[in-house]
């Protein structure tokens, strides 16, 4: 199985005191940073972007080697995920998950990019692994499953994500319930793929950890859960352990 990988959402720390937070909370013992940009059109509520990103960047080693501790696992919600792929690498961006609702209305962005004249999923995928990125598709509650066996499928590695996120909650807001109704879509990627990271986000924490440890999930996403909590270090151990058992 894929290795646990516990990445705590700096969505929930003080955003006045990001850098410092970060530095924290991987002290604490966090794996990756989990980074959530929001534009205020995929989702109802804007965070930050690309400046933010290489400034908090510094308060936390980049690795030198792929999936490795510091990776900066950056979720993308935004209406136009290839616009902000560059931007976001050179800001120190590891791996960057996009929206598979989001990818096919991106707009070209140069001359030469106008001759392709919507991006979709593979070609973003793609585009993403060329700029040396880890790349990541995400799939929102409404969306199935099944939008990703294609993709998944695909012949060519650099079309083949690294990682898929599915939504535990509507995205745009921390602190929101966890949706169990979505564990499903986690047990039938595992079924097919035994060696694929499957990332889960919203509403994760010390009670519902279990269930999406036994669905498949091994890269787990915990913002309230971790910045809320007393003993941020004893929660991510909890998290940690109900995935390896
Ligand atoms: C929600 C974000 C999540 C959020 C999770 O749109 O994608 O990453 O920070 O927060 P909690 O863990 O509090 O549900
Ligand atoms: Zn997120």
């Amino acid at each position: 199985a894929p290795k646990t990988v516990i990445a705590p959402s700096i969505l929930a720390a003080d955003f006045a005191e990001l850098g410092p937070a970060c530095a924290k909370t991987m002290k604490q013992g966090a794996d990756w940073l989990h980074v959530d940009i929001m534009d205020g059109h995929f989702v109802p509520n804007i965070t930050f972007g690309p400046a933010v990103v290489a400034k908090i960047r510094k308060h936390v080693d980049q690795p030198a080697e792929s999936f490795a501790r510091g990776t900066f696992d950056c979720h993308m919600m935004i209406a136009e995920p290839k616009k902000w792929v560059k931007d976001m690498k050179s800001a120190g961006c590891d791996l960057y998950c996009f929206h598979y609702e989001a990818a096919f209305s991106s707009a070209a962005e140069s001359p030469e990019e106008k001759t392709e004249e919507k991006t979709n999923p593979k070609a973003l995928l793609r585009y993403i692994h060329d700029q040396g990125m880890l790349a990541g598709i995400a799939i929102k509650p409404d969306t199935p499953v099944d939008v990703l066996w294609d993709i998944l499928e695909s012949s060519d590695e650099k079309e083949r994500p690294d990682m898929v996120l599915v939504m535990t909650v509507h995205p745009g807001f921390g602190g929101q319930k966890f949706m169990a109704s979505e564990l499903p879509k986690v047990q039938a990627l595992r079924a097919k793929y035994p060696e694929l990271n499957i990332e889960v986000d919203g509403g994760l924490g010390v009670g519902t950890i279990d269930q999406a440890a036994d669905a498949g999930a091994n890269v787990i996403v915990a913002g309230s859960a971790v910045f809320g909590a007393k003993d941020p270090s004893e929660v991510i151990s909890v998290l940690r352990k109900a995935v390896d058992d």
